[in-house]
């Protein structure tokens, strides 16, 4: 695993993840031997980078101590984001620049967008590792929970029966930790939650298509009764909008975990902690039971993260900082170019412009929206915005767009066409696409991120890993077919 980048569970392969259990239970063996600082040499003047963009107690202190027992200098970054340049507007990219800048050997980060952390990994020449992000992932976390997993269950991760609660939606530890079990046999996970709060329909698609079963119960106890751990998830309120306290007390009603509710459980309670008091989707007489596991899984995270660590950075040298950004990360590969008419095109189409840019099919009623968006007028552009039928398109004399325009065009009316326009005619043509999901980095303009998907059956987005739908009805199959074909069939070979 040396100088790996550990962004998505699925990433790594079955042997990767037993190798990291096993070692982290050696650890834990050695630590409980009297052991603890027996690799104390192992990271001798490594520099960790660990940049919390949100908060976070037992992955940032995990991580810490990890690399503080292998002997790594004490960690440069922070913990929140006041006191630092992203106070400033200083994006991810520039962020992680300053981190090699200030001789980084690993980053650790955690962000709330989803995506972040591969676009982090895309500008890092050193290894980076998710702490979290967004919504999306929470890979180390899922790693951690295997590692308890596997202690509580006689070193096999083969044939589990486990149950889920709590905010299927939301969380980025429910992914991770069963993108991480399809790594198994045999697995059968079963959820009860209010609709809300449930298992997202993309991840119940995607471990039905890695041979999961997955299965949903109308109650928590029809779930004890079918697993041997039951895995728990807090409400992630931080990330609903629109939605109050009182709401979600309203929702778990039928799905806290109390002492009633486990009465008769065996098997183990995990929950990858916080528990939020506000909440209680695990009341606090729960913490005293002999079913519950969720303080040593924290500890595991200790374990396991050292192991990471250690398998990622020991015996690497130091990297050098070359100051200078890899020059892909300028463009995306989200074009799909149509055959451009070449004609001479016609008063209805663009008016009275000899050169410029048309944008065609969009959403009906928002042409003007994207002129003033755009702000064309401030910048000298000529513009006509017009409805045609059940389509708006809009005629700017502007020369070029810049990525930010066309995001900014299609977080408004999504897949827009652009034709390039020169002596009256069509010289170039496409459509543009960018993610859907909401909470993507590729929809944040500030960030700079250029929108990239691979195809690995499905059209997805490098970042988020979200599948995605090409809609535009102009688009022709053999203009589909040549875009998918160009693209990479893997995360990895972009
Ligand atoms: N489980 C987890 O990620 O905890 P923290 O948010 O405290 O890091």
């Amino acid at each position: 695993m040396t100088s790996r980048d550990i962004i998505s569970i699925v990433d790594l392969t079955r042997e990767d993840i037993l190798h990291l259990c096993s070692f982290g239970a050696q650890l834990y063996a050695e630590d409980r031997s009297g052991q603890r600082l027996a690799r104390i040499d192992s990271l001798k003047g490594k520099v960790l980078a660990s940049l919390f963009y949100e908060p976070s107690t037992r992955t940032r202190s995990s991580f810490e101590t990890g690399f503080r027992e292998l002997g790594g200098f004490d960690p440069i970054g922070f913990s929140g984001t006041e006191g630092t340049s992203v106070a400033k507007g200083e994006t991810i990219r520039d962020t992680i620049m300053m981190m090699q800048a200030n001789h980084a050997d690993v980053i650790v980060m955690r962000h709330p967008v989803d995506g972040s952390l591969q676009w982090a990994a895309d500008v890092a020449s050193i290894p980076v590792i998710s702490g979290g992000d967004g919504r999306n992932e929470h890979p180390t976390q899922a790693l951690l929970d295997l590692l308890t997993l596997y202690q509580f269950n006689n070193k096999k991760l083969d044939g589990l029966r486990i149950g889920l609660g709590g905010d299927l939606k939301n969380g980025r530890t429910i992914r991770s930790l069963t993108l991480a079990l399809s790594h198994f046999h045999d697995v059968q996970i079963t959820w009860a939650a209010e609709d809300p709060l449930g298992m997202p329909h993309d991840l119940e698609q995607n471990l039905r298509q890695r041979d999961v079963h997955v299965e949903r119960k109308t109650s928590v106890a029809e779930v004890l009764e079918s697993c041997e751990f039951y895995y728990m998830t807090r409400p992630q309120l931080e990330r609903m909008k629109d939605v109050s306290q009182r709401e979600i007390h309203a929702l778990l009603k039928r799905y806290r975990i109390d002492a009633e509710a486990i009465a008769g459980f065996t098997g183990r309670l995990l929950h990858p902690l916080p528990i939020d008091s506000r909440l209680s989707e695990i009341t606090a007489d729960v913490a005293f039971s002999p079913v519950q596991g969720f303080y040593a899984q924290a500890e595991f995270g200790v374990f396991m993260r050292k192991a990471l660590l250690y398998e990622i950075l020991h015996d690497v040298p130091h990297a050098l900082f070359s100051g200078e950004l890899p020059h892909e990360l300028q463009s995306g590969n989200n074009r799909i170019y149509r055959a451009p008419s070449g004609k001479l095109v016609g008063e209805k189409f663009v008016g009275l412009i000899e050169s410029g840019i048309c944008l065609d099919h969009l959403r009906l009623g928002t042409a003007q929206q994207i002129a003033d968006a755009l702000e064309l007028v401030n910048r000298g552009a000529g513009v006509i915005a017009a409805t045609w039928g059940a389509k708006s398109f809009l005629k700017t004399s502007l020369d070029a767009l810049t990525e930010r325009d066309l995001k900014t065009i299609a977080l408004i009316s999504p897949e827009p066409t652009i034709n390039i326009v020169r002596d009256r005619a069509v010289q170039d043509k496409y459509v543009y696409l960018l993610c859907e999901n909401d909470t993507c980095i590729t929809r944040v303009i500030t960030e700079d991120v250029p929108p990239k998907f691979y195809y690995d059956g499905n059209l997805r987005c490098r970042y988020c890993r979200r599948p995605y739908e090409i809609r535009n009805q102009k688009v022709l199959e053999d203009e589909r077919q040549r875009f998918l074909n160009e693209l990479a069939k893997s995360v990895h070979n972009l």
